[in-house]
């Protein structure tokens, strides 16, 4: 008996330290800051398993694979991986199209796997976040094949159904539809079923409180096996008005906005939150699509008791052609991105936690969109994004593979693409007689798979990715750049993502510290401090490929370089006169 207490107690005191955030040996005055938490203080790592390593030569990346790599990511410094969907899917979106909750995706491996990968993680000190995708299932769900089936079936309402009778219903547009119709006709039962991506993934009828609860009850299942949150992938867009009206004028071109308005969107998000995030310490974000700066805090305010963070999608228009996917030749203004960030900070200030990132598996490289691929400047641009994520006042998502500086791959052929995304509107275009070069160079810089290669390990075949053929092909420059080479090189662009994240964790300053902009209107360098009971930090970013000065009045006497991504550190001259050299990145430490 004496020995269960003893274990209860000592579970309990390992259950209390676990929850205490870390930085221990950090330079600031812990006891000052309000309201710590782990997940503010974490750098959330992202890792697109199809890509990331393959273990059984099948050409795909897969959980056995993700475990043989877990000190890689330990050495990092990483606290949180997120993975993209891993759960069972005919795969016609890459994952975001499940057909059963609680099984793993054969090719990804199995529900032991999972079980070992997360044991292994929590061994190592590493968090695991779960992509949870319940705006829409695959066709291919039980749920979905039983609804289709008989309007009276008892899982009608699980989805958005429209009897033919009534008439052709109100436009709504799809991402990934052909026609971009979100409706698609079904002569089982003579009626049109709502789906905002592909006719294979059909939206759920959240108005419907049973697939609330067998949502919640998901959400348990893997919560009860001890992951440490999840991402929610276009949580926004759940709630809809089901007597689904015209699509108000002001939307069409705009629809993002008319979806992640739904009607009782935030009563879902309180009750879900009631019912399941409530019960455990966990981190849960937002893929806020479509969500404004002026709504931010209505998902993230603690008070409003919903979800933890929000990640934004405002900066990712900057540099394509307004309501496009179509990249704009006057490129992206520094100006504007300055403003949207600052913006972001100011609204959600103290009232809710931030996030920043640059890349994911929906966009392209972080370094071929917002820095510069090149030879001659990719390590340095690299390093100087990666500066500014790591030095702004948010928790970071760091795709996997932006440490190494990967580049867009810039397919030639549309038979290289997979992406439903690129391929479906290739066909639209091909079907409604639009440019297909044009589109084709486009793709080039926007397309998803550019961020979807596999990972690059070493300089043997495919990169060290698999032994077999991999199902996306392998930037060719692996042999450049990838994992061996650039451990063995301190100047890399991944020892310098290593040696900033400790940085990060050793200066809270870096983490809670508050954020002002400098030299606003400077089109090329971006300038802030950090400041957080009484210690200061300036960090000033070039985002040209040529020399940029700041506009600012520091005394620098006292100044010390806490980071700078050239080998060499600048001149005392350059220091006086806030003179960058190109893509340099410099965070100093002011003195008081
Ligand atoms: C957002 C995801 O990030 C994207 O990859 C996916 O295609 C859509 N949601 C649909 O689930």
């Amino acid at each position: 008996m004496k020995y269960i207490n003893l274990i209860v107690i000592m579970a309990a005191i390992a259950a209390i330290v676990s929850c205490q955030p870390q930085n221990k040996k950090s330079t600031a005055k812990n006891t000052t800051i309000p309201n710590r938490k782990w997940w503010k203080e974490a750098v959330v790592y992202q890792i697109y398993p199809r890509s990331f390593k393959d273990s059984n030569g099948d050409g795909v990346g897969d959980l056995k694979g993700i475990i043989s790599k877990l000190d890689y990511v330990k050495s990092l410094g990483v606290n949180v991986i997120w993975l993209n969907p891993i759960f069972a899917s005919p795969n016609h979106d890459n994952g975001y199209d499940i057909s059963n909750y609680r099984e793993i995706m054969k090719q990804f491996g199995t529900m032991a796997d999972f079980d070992t990968l997360l044991n292994e993680m929590h061994r190592r000190g590493l968090k695991l976040v779960l992509d949870l995708v319940v705006n829409h299932t695959s066709s291919d769900h039980r749920w979905f094949k039983q609804s289709r089936s008989s309007r009276t079936n008892p899982y009608r309402n699980y989805y958005h159904w429209w009897p033919a009778e009534r008439g052709k219903p109100a436009k709504r547009y799809s991402y990934f539809d052909v026609d971009n119709n979100a409706w698609k006709y079904d002569s089982t039962t003579n009626a049109y079923y709502l789906h905002y991506f592909a006719r294979s993934q059909p939206d759920l009828n959240w108005e419907n409180p049973k697939v609330r609860q067998a949502i919640y009850k998901i959400m348990r299942f893997w919560l009860d096996k001890g992951i440490d949150g999840f991402r929610m992938d276009v949580i926004p867009f759940i709630a809809k008005d089901t007597t689904f009206p015209k699509l108000p004028a002001k939307y069409h071109g705009n629809f993002v906005h008319y979806y992640a308005n739904g009607p009782h969107l935030h009563d879902y998000l309180k009750e879900m939150n009631k019912e399941v995030l409530s019960k455990y310490n966990i981190m849960s974000v937002a893929e806020g699509a479509g969500v404004t700066v002026n709504e931010v805090l209505n998902f993230i305010n603690p008070s409003r008791h919903e979800l933890n963070l929000l990640y934004n999608f405002d900066a990712m228009r900057l540099g394509l052609i307004p309501g496009t996917r179509e990249v704009d030749p006057k490129g992206i203004s520094l100006v504007d991105f300055k403003e949207i960030y600052t913006k972001w900070d100011s609204v959600i200030d103290d009232k809710g936690w931030g996030t920043i990132w640059l890349g994911n598996h929906d966009t392209p490289r972080m370094v071929t969109h917002w820095g510069n691929d090149t030879p001659e400047f990719r390590a340095l641009s690299s390093k100087m994004l990666t500066t500014f994520l790591m030095t702004m006042r948010a928790t970071p998502f760091y795709y996997f593979g932006d440490e190494l500086g990967m580049t867009n791959i810039k397919f030639d052929s549309i038979k290289d693409y997979r992406d439903i995304e690129t391929l479906h509107e290739y066909q639209h275009l091909k079907e409604t007689g639009g440019n297909l070069k044009k589109f084709l160079n486009n793709e080039k810089l926007v397309a998803r798979d550019n961020g979807r290669t596999p990972f690059q390990w070493d300089t043997t075949r495919n990169a060290g990715f698999t032994t077999g053929h991999p199902w996306l092909k392998v930037n060719p420059n692996y042999k450049t750049i990838n994992v061996a080479t650039e451990e063995q090189n301190p100047n890399s662009v991944l020892n310098y993502f290593k040696k900033i994240i400790r940085l990060r964790k050793k200066n809270l300053v870096l983490i809670y510290g508050k954020y002002t902009l400098l030299d606003k209107e400077n089109p090329d360098v971006y300038a802030y401090t950090r400041v957080l009971n009484g210690e200061k930090v300036l960090v000033l970013l070039n985002f040209t490929t040529h020399k940029a000065q700041a506009k600012l009045s520091f005394d620098m006497n006292k100044a010390k370089v806490l980071i700078d991504n050239y080998p060499s550190l600048p001149s005392s001259g350059m220091i006086k006169d806030f003179e960058l050299r190109p893509y340099e990145a410099v965070v100093f430490k002011l003195g008081n």
